[in-house]
């Protein structure tokens, strides 16, 4: 039976999804082909409209229709579609109604004054500069979390934004077995006999024609050019218009043409989900990704699991060379393999190898999970990063800005973003592990450059479902069982003991 209330949510919801596309794409524009003077007249607009946007979603009740719906979501007179358009509404809703409107305008103004304040920090290598930013910052998400509720940690309730249903409890559960298991398998790695020179992968790389190679590898792998595009920024992301409006973006290095195939591979990853996503339901929680969590699970596969695998670079390695025959008619296929795979304990997250890479994380997590909870204080977090990073990864950090001024995520105010990264890649092992039973010859057909079953079974498995499920719900559907890091673990071990032979 048709359900007219839900109908109308529909109608406001969809309004509201017009607005967060007009903001997408100024943000966008920002990030793609803004002039640098015009920040401070484009950052006025965004902000007016996220205000705008603000209102307009809490106003969705000022009829009491959502109150009404949760009522049926309650006495389950809602079914389906309309129960996850209801349900999930209701969460956005209950969040940011208790936020009052002068607490967002506050957050808003410190953190986008502290974005600016920790990138001149950054640069100068003083930390001290930061130092009363960070503590206003955390200062308010701690409000934040008081302001939204939580039962155990307030981490619990800044978490939960990024990646419902998960506790405090269960991410430091998963990630302290994870570093249990990476620390010890990095020290093998790292006293193995097998010696890889990434640096003869160097050479010099004309921008034009990596982009044009980026390209043929974005559109090989299945993005879709008709309902979107590829730019650069300083900082590669991907943003959504619409299921049919897909944007994503890559840097470049004119030495290192890994450095922008790895981005680019990993953003195509995030853009197929947003394009898999359905776009009838566009404006609802049905066409709207699960959590950062999942979302990373899609970059990550095809970035490293897929990206980084032996059968894909047996079919895109030919045509790397033919394209660079400086360096690469003078490396084999094997060699090339091992420097993609190349792992080094790095001071830096973003430039880190898929091993080394979630020990960032778990440093990350544990730092600012302590700040939170009010164990850790601002002025002892330098030598706190630099303990850890000692203690997990074996370097010596020289600078805070190669230390704890290196993310932007916090002076942004994105605390309790850091875990997603991580589970993500826990996610992807799990669902690659699902997909290879169920995809006959998987490795033959990415070693031909036949992606379509892989985009197929994604979609239909995962994409499609838009915030159908939490994302342990997801992963008992589509794999059988809930989160499980024994295939992150699995995946790590069977490749790297081959490629470094211990
Ligand atoms: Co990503």
């Amino acid at each position: 039976m048709k359900n007219n209330l839900v109908d109308e949510l529909k109608r406001r919801l969809v309004e509201i999804a017009h607005l967060n596309t007009a903001s997408s794409l100024l943000h966008w524009d920002r990030e793609v082909n803004m002039a640098p003077r015009s920040i401070d007249s484009r950052a006025a607009t965004t902000a007016y409209l996220a205000g705008l946007i603000h209102n307009k979603f809490i106003a969705v009740d000022s009829d009491g229709l959502l109150k009404k719906l949760k009522k049926q979501l309650d006495s389950n007179k809602l079914k389906g579609g309309d129960a996850v358009i209801v349900g999930e509404t209701w969460r956005s809703f209950e969040r940011e109604r208790k936020l009052p409107e002068k607490f967002v305008r506050k957050m808003a103004e410190v953190t986008s004054k502290a974005q600016h304040i920790w990138a001149e920090a950054r640069k100068q290598n003083k930390f001290s500069l930061f130092k009363p930013w960070l503590s206003e910052i955390v200062k308010l998400k701690r409000e934040e979390a008081r302001l939204v509720g939580y039962s155990g940690s307030p981490y619990d309730a800044l978490l939960d934004v990024y990646e419902p249903g998960m506790t405090t409890g269960n991410v430091s559960e998963i990630l302290f077995g994870l570093k249990d298991f990476l620390v010890p398998f990095i020290r093998k790695i790292k006293s193995s006999q097998r010696a890889i020179n990434a640096n003869i992968a160097r050479g010099s790389f004309p921008l034009d024609k990596q982009h044009a190679f980026n390209e043929s590898i974005a559109r090989k792998i299945g993005f879709d050019f008709e309902t979107g595009r590829v730019d650069k920024s300083a900082h590669p992301f991907t943003i959504t218009m619409h299921p049919q409006d897909v944007r994503f973006t890559t840097r470049y290095r004119n030495n290192d043409v890994l450095y922008s195939i790895g981005s680019t591979i990993h953003e195509t990853g995030h853009a197929l989900y947003e394009q898999g996503l359905p776009a009838e339901h566009f404006g609802t929680p049905l066409a709207e990704s699960i959590s950062l969590g999942v979302h990373e699970s899609q970059s990550r596969m095809w970035e490293n699991m897929i990206g980084k695998s032996k059968s894909f670079w047996k079919y895109f390695y030919p045509k790397l060379q033919k394209e660079f025959p400086v360096p690469f008619m003078r490396i084999s296929l094997n060699d090339f393999y091992n420097i993609v795979n190349f792992v080094k304990p790095s001071l830096i997250r973003t430039e880190s190898d898929e091993v080394t890479y979630n020990l960032h994380i778990i440093i990350r997590f544990e730092l600012e999970k302590a700040i939170i909870e009010g164990s850790l204080e601002i002025k002892d977090l330098p030598a706190a990063w630099r303990s850890k990073v000692n203690e997990y990864l074996g370097l010596d950090v020289p600078s805070d800005t190669l230390g704890v001024l290196q993310d932007v995520h916090w002076s942004g105010g994105s605390i309790g973003y850091f875990p997603t990264y991580t589970l993500g890649n826990m996610y992807a092992a799990q669902f690659y592990s699902a997909m290879s039973k169920k995809i006959h010859g998987l490795s033959n057909k990415i070693a031909k450059g036949d992606f379509r079953d892989i985009k197929k079974w994604l979609n239909k498995n995962i994409h499609q479902h838009g915030k159908t499920y939490k994302p342990n719900d997801l992963l008992v559907k589509v794999t059988g069982e809930p989160l499980n890091s024994r295939y992150f673990c699995d995946y790590l071990e069977n490749k790297y003991k081959a490629i470094y032979k211990f």
